[in-house]
């Protein structure tokens, strides 16, 4: 892979470039206001405000985990003794600089509800252009920037009282996904650029790792890709982009009963 090179975005905060793909990171417009308006504000936050009303999801997940995940799983289903909600099962695809890992981790601890995280990323970064990433972002994304990119990779860490990270090194094509998904972070490159992971395949194998009632969002609103998830029975809906940046942004819900 050509190591990315660091770029400005107009909200101040940096992104990568690969110019091999003539594609950022983030959107130009706006690094974090995109991270924390489509993943931490559209799908994690939508989930827990909308879980918080929902009947105990635990009886509805299968007994179908791979055996490594059976105690995180019941770990994460347990009720929280501060918030009342449940744990909450993350999936990303694309962990590259671990900026939505860090802001769903300052999440995490400040609405005090666990959170197991796994993200897939078949092309590591380089620590050298972490490490200047990093210095471009406020003292305490900063701090969990590094926390979640020197974790080790395959293995589960506990970055603070609330989250634990999976960093898969995988490529998405070929994995096996973690079960019982409640909230899905679709950051892939654009389907112009990876055509194979916004596919029919790719999609399915994400709806059957998924569970009745989760989320996923994504930053690109294509009829295409929107009509695609219908046909997979998603329920879809188009949404208003981050502050100055893309106009619509795309949330999908996995149905109850098919
Ligand atoms: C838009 S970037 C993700 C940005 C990231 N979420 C963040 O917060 O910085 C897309 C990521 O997908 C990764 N990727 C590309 N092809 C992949 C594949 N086949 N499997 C897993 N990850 C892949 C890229 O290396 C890149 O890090």
């Amino acid at each position: 892979m050509v190591v990315p090179e660091i770029q400005a975005t107009t909200d101040g905060t940096a992104t990568l470039y690969r110019a091999d793909l003539d594609e950022h990171y983030h959107s130009v417009k706006g690094a974090l206001s995109e991270s924390e308006h489509v993943y931490i504000n559209l799908a994690f936050n939508h989930f827990l405000n909308f879980a918080s009303d929902m009947a105990d999801p635990s009886e509805e997940r299968g007994d179908t985990l791979a055996i490594e995940d059976k105690e995180e799983a019941s770990g994460a289903a347990r009720k929280d003794a501060d918030s009342g909600l449940k744990g909450v099962r993350v999936f990303e695809v694309g962990f590259g600089t671990g900026l939505n890992a860090a802001l769903t981790a300052l999440e995490a601890e400040r609405s005090r509800v666990r959170v197991t995280y796994y993200s897939i990323e078949l092309y590591p970064l380089p620590p050298e252009v972490i490490e200047d990433f990093v210095g471009q972002y406020p003292p305490d994304i900063a701090r969990m920037l590094r926390a979640v990119n020197s974790a080790r990779w395959n293995l589960p860490v506990k970055i603070n009282d609330f989250f634990t990270l999976h960093k898969i090194e995988a490529n998405l094509i070929e994995a096996d996904l973690p079960g019982n998904v409640d909230v899905v972070y679709f950051d892939a490159f654009a389907p112009e650029k990876q055509p194979e992971l916004w596919s029919e395949c790719i999609f399915t194998k994400i709806h059957d790792a998924m569970t009745p009632g989760a989320i996923l969002t994504t930053y690109c609103a294509k009829g295409a890709i929107r009509r695609l998830l219908q046909s997979l029975s998603f329920l879809t809906e188009r949404l208003p982009g981050p502050p100055a940046g893309k106009r619509e942004v795309l949330r999908a819900t996995k149905k109850h009963t098919l």
